[in-house]
């Protein structure tokens, strides 16, 4: 079947589309309900269904034809490991940190924080809640102290799980500190902490509180699936919102498993016994479905890569991996690729490599520039397709549904609306745009199975947050257009979110560290086109009066601020002291004309600015720190 007949079909009979897709999966109890939509905007997927998510990814394989198949295959060049489990022995481990888990009392519902690195074993922690019907929140390594209680004090977990670090180049990251520092901020405070104990750093275990991994599994048996309700909660991630306080993306068991076992084939062309590899974090949401969820589920092979696109060792390593372990298709996002370009631009390194298995790039996490597009094309030879979606969607929204039929690529374009996504761009006043015309793109409620049901205790947010500005739609917060064949463009976010190399940040958030400094009067901080990172976030502040200090001095603080509060993941490298900042006669900060001084685009003078010479002293200070940067 075509695209266009697939697509018209997902939204003229959602009950039967999804209704099929659900035959993919091993279900408790069938659901005889597809969609419910008696409490909208809050909508629930297969409302009477019941089944265990692990099962699916694990069991109904290890129990068939793909026992002895390898379900995830760890690669590590930073510390020169590689492992790999075969379903049944995947099933096994998981079933044994899931006995661990129930003799801490962890059950059905409870919450579980997992704070770890790229190792099998978070994998295994991930599925283990998930067997047993517990509710995991993954925290990123790369975030500071203060984000992780943050996380702790919503999810309120019975038990964290950790490593004792993570391994980034040329630093060993302790997690052990940073997580004892999280517990003295929170003011929840976990029954349980068990540490996985790596060798390159030993962390110290606060006795009565914290277990050893290995011992804690010692005696652990083995525990059986769970069954919950297809609405029950499999996980909460934690994105950044527009404040400090980030949003507690929930997902459901049932929609969440049909949606991603029918992505793997529609929209990633994927084949059970294939290997997959998202080069991601588990602490994303790429990592949950793409490195954990959906390849398992479907049947493939996962590859857990625990390394960087350059430097470990080279910017070969991308090309070992896939030749290595047979992968068909690589997830990732566009900044690796420019990394690789910049360090090897005419792709030497892959001529050490038989890339002969290799089907389909795809990218997501950021705008794809057509430069880096074609150089990857260019250099693999195969389709490169952009697609786009967010945590809170948790599978793609807009992609080329190769599965189904390939479409034309059109660079800078993620190419058009998966099927059970209704998008419509709309102007300020909620009317529809005309083709090429910029507006706010949205999804007509209700959104596909495996989307977020809602917000981790706050039911009010969720509807303020994503379906109060319009009305009978979703705001995905981005805007672009589409264009007369429906080819979507994403161009920017309305909100203060940027994307640095992948990683989606709050500039929000970094504005309320930079205004507790002492010295600190006001602030902004904008994102700034980046030729590495896609974006960089460069802070702007004006000093309270009286304040004679070292204009450096000051910055480094405030440098070194925002990676205690927020963590090394935010790049945050640059604050400058100016004068004064832009403003409209009304007091809002001309963050916006900022931006566009700074990635060197045509800017108008805004009519309701306060006092236009502020802006010279904003380029002149632009100037200084590199900005524009020389495209290309
Ligand atoms: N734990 C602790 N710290 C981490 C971390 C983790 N899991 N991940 C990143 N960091 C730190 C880095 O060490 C770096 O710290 P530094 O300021 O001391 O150098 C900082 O956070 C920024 O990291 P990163 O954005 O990774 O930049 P980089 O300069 O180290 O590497 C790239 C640049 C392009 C190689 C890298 O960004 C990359 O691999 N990107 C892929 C993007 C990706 O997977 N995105 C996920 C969405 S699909
Ligand atoms: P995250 O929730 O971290 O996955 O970030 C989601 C945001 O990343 C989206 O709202 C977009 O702003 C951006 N994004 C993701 N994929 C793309 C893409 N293919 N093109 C443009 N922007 C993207």
């Amino acid at each position: 079947m075509e695209y266009h007949e697939v697509y018209a079909r997902s939204l003229d009979d959602p009950d039967g589309f999804w209704g099929e897709a659900a035959a993919a999966i091993d279900w408790e109890q069938a659901p005889t309900r597809v969609l419910d939509d008696s409490d909208a905007p809050f909508y629930r997927w297969f409302p009477d269904g019941s089944l265990n998510t692990c099962f699916n990814a694990l069991d109904r394989h290890a129990a068939g034809d793909r026992a002895d198949q390898l379900a995830l295959v760890y690669d590590s060049p930073v510390t020169g490991t590689k492992r790999s489990y075969t379903f049944s022995e995947l099933r096994d481990e998981v079933a044994r940190v899931a006995g661990g888990l129930s003799d801490l009392g962890v059950g059905k519902g409870d919450r579980v924080v997992i704070y770890m690195p790229m190792v099998p074993e978070t994998v295994m922690a991930m599925l283990a809640c998930a067997r047993i019907g517990a509710v995991h929140s993954v925290v990123f390594g790369g975030f500071a102290a203060n984000e992780l209680a943050t996380r702790i004090d919503d999810a309120e977990p019975v038990a964290v799980l950790a490593a004792s670090c993570g391994i980034e180049p040329g630093r060993i990251v302790e997690y052990k500190p940073l997580l004892d520092s999280a517990l003295e901020l929170a003011d929840h405070q976990p029954e349980h902490v068990v540490v996985l104990q790596r060798p390159q750093a030993e962390a110290q275990l606060v006795p009565g509180r914290d277990h050893d991994w290995v011992t804690w599994l010692a005696d652990a048996r083995p525990a059986d699936c769970v069954t919950v309700a297809a609405t029950d909660p499999l996980y909460i991630l934690y994105t950044s919102g527009t404040t400090g306080e980030p949003k507690g993306v929930v997902r459901d068991n049932g929609g969440h498993a049909v949606a991603l076992a029918w992505s793997m084939n529609h929209l990633y062309g994927m084949e059970p016994g294939e290997v997959y590899w998202a080069a991601s974090d588990v602490g994303w949401v790429v990592g949950h479905s793409y490195i954990v969820y959906a390849p398992l589920i479907y049947g493939c092979t996962t590859v857990l890569y625990e390394g960087k696109p350059v430097g470990t060792p080279d910017p070969g390593a991308f090309w070992r991996v896939i030749s290595e372990h047979d992968v068909s298709v690589l997830f990732t996002a566009p900044t690796a690729f420019r990394a690789i370009k910049r360090d090897d631009p005419n792709a030497d390194h892959l001529e050490r490599y038989d890339l002969g298995g290799f089907r389909t790039l795809f990218l997501a996490g950021e705008r794809c520039d057509p430069d880096t597009l074609h150089w990857a094309e260019r250099t693999l030879d195969v389709p490169v397709i952009d697609h786009w979606w967010q945590t809170e969607t948790g599978w793609p929204v807009a992609c080329n549904p190769i599965g189904i039929e390939p479409l034309p690529i059109k660079p800078g374009s993620p190419s058009v609306p998966v099927p059970g996504y209704d998008i419509r761009v709309l102007d300020d006043d909620g009317e529809e745009v005309n083709a090429d015309t910029i507006g706010a793109i949205v999804v007509k409620l209700p959104l596909p199975p495996g989307n977020l049901p809602t917000l981790w205790n706050a039911d009010d947010r969720f509807v303020a947050s994503y379906l109060e500005t319009f009305p009978g739609y979703y705001l995905t917060s981005d805007a672009g257009f589409m264009d007369a064949d429906g080819y979507l463009s994403i161009m920017s976010r309305i909100d203060d979110i940027i994307n640095v190399a992948g990683h989606r940040l709050s500039t929000g958030a970094m504005e309320e560290v930079l205004a507790e400094h002492p010295d600190v009067a006001e602030c902004a901080v904008i994102g700034v086109a980046d030729t590495l990172k896609g974006q960089l976030p460069v802070g702007f502040v004006v000093l309270q009066a009286g304040v004679d200090r070292d204009a450096d001095e000051i910055s480094a603080e405030l440098v070194g601020m925002v990676r205690e509060r927020i963590g090394p993941v935010a790049a945050f490298k640059q604050a400058t002291v100016v004068a004064r900042l832009p403003k409209t006669r009304s007091g809002k900060i001309l963050r916006g004309t900022m931006r566009k001084i700074a990635d060197g685009d045509d800017w108008k003078m805004p009519a309701t600015i306060d006092d236009p010479v502020i802006l010279d002293e904003i380029g002149s200070a632009l100037t200084e720190l590199g900005y524009p940067q020389r495209k290309g």
